[in-house]
């Protein structure tokens, strides 16, 4: 048994921090345990702080408004994911531009609610839900130093129903997500 260890960087509601943690955090798969080492946001009203407390999962605020630079929070989040020694990061909702600080040393994926290339940035659901394509989709991708453009690990789409509403769409989002984000971890610490 070897253990795999993984943090999370998280901005907002967390949902899929907790769901990482709830299929995955001292769990096994193959010959490996898995564990969710620690989770760090930018947002110290981030509501997946009150998740890390819940699950007893260590966490970190470190919030951007407080360097003068992009670089130099970079510098920090290095600091403070290599001090964890982690096999992967996962960007699961961390909405901050990154630097080559960050991308060129750490190990990280991305979730994304979209059909990679397309809806890169903020505001994809909405953007996806409103083009005229009859599907939506969910991509998580490694991290590199285009925003939101490293290279696919699992994508998949749904149909989007003639009656579908940005509620729903959003909702088979979601869903979509909660499967995918476990299954790339999976994929990527197993091989
Ligand atoms: C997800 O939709 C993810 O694709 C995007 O940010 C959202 C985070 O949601 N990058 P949550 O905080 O995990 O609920």
């Amino acid at each position: 048994m070897s253990l795999k260890k993984i943090v999370v960087l998280f901005s907002g509601e967390g949902t899929n921090l907790e769901n990482i943690i709830k299929k995955l955090h001292k769990k096994s798969f193959g010959l490996d345990n898995y564990e969710i080492v620690a989770g760090i946001t930018n947002k110290k009203e981030a509501n997946g702080i009150q998740i890390c407390k819940r699950y007893d999962i260590p966490f970190y605020i470190i919030e951007h408004k407080n360097y003068p630079s992009r670089e130099e929070f970079d510098t920090k989040l290095v600091e403070t994911i290599n001090s964890l020694n982690p096999h992967l990061s996962v960007l699961a909702g961390f909405m901050r531009i990154l630097t080559p600080i960050f991308t060129k040393n750490i190990k990280a994926i991305n979730l994304h609610p979209s059909l990679l290339p397309l809806f890169r940035g903020k505001n994809a659901i909405e953007k996806s839900f409103h083009s005229d394509m009859k599907v939506g989709g969910v991509s998580v991708h490694y991290v590199s130093d285009e925003l939101d453009g490293g290279e696919i690990i699992l994508q998949e789409c749904f149909k989007k129903e003639e009656n579908e509403t940005l509620q729903s769409f959003t909702k088979k989002v979601k869903s979509l997500e909660y499967k995918l984000l476990p299954q790339a971890i999976i994929k990527i610490l197993g091989e």
